[in-house]
């Protein structure tokens, strides 16, 4: 069969992990070209997979006919602007989350997606191709635990992440906690509960790690969200999780609850020791996603091989980020916000 042939753009903390996906895991696929404006990026990845093509200027990428796809994994400032370019260059697409940092541009952005129908457009939600949420999804969709009314949702990184994290802020416009890091459980809301938010009131701060403050973001925030048909969301996002990589999700129906990793476990080892007995948790999000980011690779390939579309949609990623961006307005004015869809 004729493998596609894909270039990516951004080989930082994600992308060189796509890139490796592309590479060696997903026998359908054939990683043709790199790019990334770090020189040193790409000549290292070229010597060591020995990849045809590299590039330090995206434009030029999009010159190479020999591409049938442009996988974005890079800052989160340049998703829209490369999208449209790519687009319109004739490429099938996929980019990482989220779809952009304003709700204008993921609107202009949208609006070219539509525009080419025939292209295959796929956004980064891999939770959505998580083992346990997918198993999650089913059930609710079974109806086991009746019409789900309400969500909350935890993600907090690793404080031991702070480092990484720290230099990828500075380096980057990630659009704050809202647009980097809620954005993910956001999009959970609306898949599980099959509503649209309404209502948005969100607070947060710094408290252990004020260089947070330098960077102009929240390290702990929360938010409470109404949704559609009087459904409700509560939202816990941060940085400073001291035991590790906490994703919690819990979905409330009206004949019980379904949860996934509540006990945000590493694996099924219990260590008995001097300190007691405990198991230890996930710790980031390359060990906790690592199945789901190659799943969802797969699927893209998969959807441009037989022609049909992933179910992650552009709408997705719009939706979303109208509401993370409410959230932002609303911590930032200390104000309830309504959300216009
Ligand atoms: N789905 C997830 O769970 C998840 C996790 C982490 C990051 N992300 C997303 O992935 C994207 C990248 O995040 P990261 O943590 O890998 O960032 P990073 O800073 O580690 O890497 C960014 C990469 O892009 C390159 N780059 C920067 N500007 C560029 C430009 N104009 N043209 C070409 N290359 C450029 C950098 O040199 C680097 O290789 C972000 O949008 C982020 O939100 C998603």
């Amino acid at each position: 069969m004729k493998k596609v042939k894909i270039g990516i753009v951004g080989l930082g903390r994600l992308g060189k992990k796509h890139a490796e996906n592309i590479a060696y895991k997903i026998p359908n696929a054939q990683l043709l070209a790199v790019c990334s404006i770090v020189k040193e990026e790409v000549e290292q990845i070229q010597r060591d997979w020995d990849i045809k093509y590299v590039y330090t200027n995206f434009d030029d990428m999009l010159k190479n006919k020999e591409l049938d796809a442009i996988f974005i994994a890079s800052p989160s400032n340049f998703h829209c602007e490369q999208i449209a370019k790519a687009l319109e260059a004739g490429f099938h697409v996929f980019s990482e989350k989220p779809l952009g940092l304003y709700v204008d541009e993921v609107k202009s952005v949208q609006k070219i997606v539509n525009e080419h129908n025939n292209q295959i457009f796929m956004l980064g939600f891999m939770r959505r191709y998580d083992k346990s949420y997918a198993y999650a999804k089913q059930k609710i969709e079974e109806g086991i635990i009746g019409e789900p009314i309400l969500i909350r949702c935890y993600g907090i990184d690793p404080a031991s992440a702070m480092e990484g994290f720290i230099k990828f802020a500075k380096s980057n416009y990630s659009g704050g906690l809202f647009l980097d890091m809620a954005i993910h459980d956001f999009d959970l809301a609306r898949w599980f509960l099959n509503s649209e938010a309404i209502k948005v009131w969100a607070i947060g701060g710094v408290y252990a790690h004020p260089v947070i403050k330098e960077i102009n973001d929240i390290e702990t925030g929360a938010a409470l969200i109404q949704f559609e048909n009087n459904k409700m969301g509560i939202f816990v996002s941060g940085r400073n999780s001291a035991h590790g990589y906490h994703v919690e999700t819990e979905i409330i129906g009206t004949n019980g609850a379904i949860r996934i990793g509540s006990v945000p476990e590493k694996n099924l080892v219990e260590i008995f020791d001097s300190d007691g007995t405990r198991k230890e948790c996930v710790g980031g999000f390359l060990e906790r996603f690592e199945q789901a980011y190659l799943n969802e690779v797969e699927e893209f390939v998969d959807c441009i091989i037989q022609n049909r579309k992933p179910s992650v949609k552009v709408e997705d990623g719009v939706k979303s980020t109208i509401i993370a961006y409410a959230c932002k307005k609303s911590f930032e004015t200390g104000e309830l916000v309504n959300i216009d869809q």
